[in-house]
């Protein structure tokens, strides 16, 4: 039996910097599990079931990639998923403050190990929070989201986006 590995996020919505990272885990574990927080404590733009749906279709053709939401902590969410390691991608050093802090802490509690992934250069300024932004001001998101995102956000923001 193969490894598997958890991909957390809130994924508010799923962006191709996002999918380039799972679908090189896919290539590295056995399966992959796609973990979308739902945190009651913030206001976010796609509900948690909207956010799973984007996905899901973003991933159609991974056949060893399963997408499920979660809340509470990150680690009992990897413990009943069976996963092995967490993976997260790293942008820039801005991300790695955080992350490393989080990894920890995972490893801490859970006694589960976090890789990080490089983001492949071309996605590395690249965040949901700044498709938002271009989006909800009616810039063009194209090519930085898959395309069914773009319609998504296009529907709830109205726009160019
Ligand atoms: O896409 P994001 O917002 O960077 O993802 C952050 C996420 C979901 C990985 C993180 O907020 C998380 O794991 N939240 C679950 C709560 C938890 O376990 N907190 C303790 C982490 S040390």
């Amino acid at each position: 039996m193969g490894l598997t590995a958890l991909c957390p996020g809130t994924f508010d919505p799923v962006t191709n910097g996002h999918l380039d990272i799972i679908e090189r885990t896919s290539r590295s574990f056995a399966a992959v599990v796609v973990g979308v927080l739902e945190n009651p404590s913030k206001q976010p733009l796609f509900s948690v079931q909207e956010r799973v749906e984007l996905l899901r279709e973003a991933v159609r053709g991974l056949d060893n990639v399963r997408v499920g939401s979660f809340h509470g902590l990150l680690v009992d969410h990897a413990r009943a998923q069976g996963a092995h390691v967490i993976v997260k991608g790293l942008r820039a050093v801005s991300d790695y403050e955080y992350e490393i802090q989080m990894a920890q802490m995972n490893l801490r509690i859970g006694g589960i190990e976090t890789l990080f992934m490089p983001t492949n250069p071309m996605w590395s300024f690249l965040s949901s929070s700044l498709v938002k932004e271009v989006a909800r001001f009616g810039g063009d998101v194209e090519g930085l989201v898959p395309d069914h995102v773009r319609k998504a956000l296009v529907e709830r923001l109205g726009g160019g986006g």
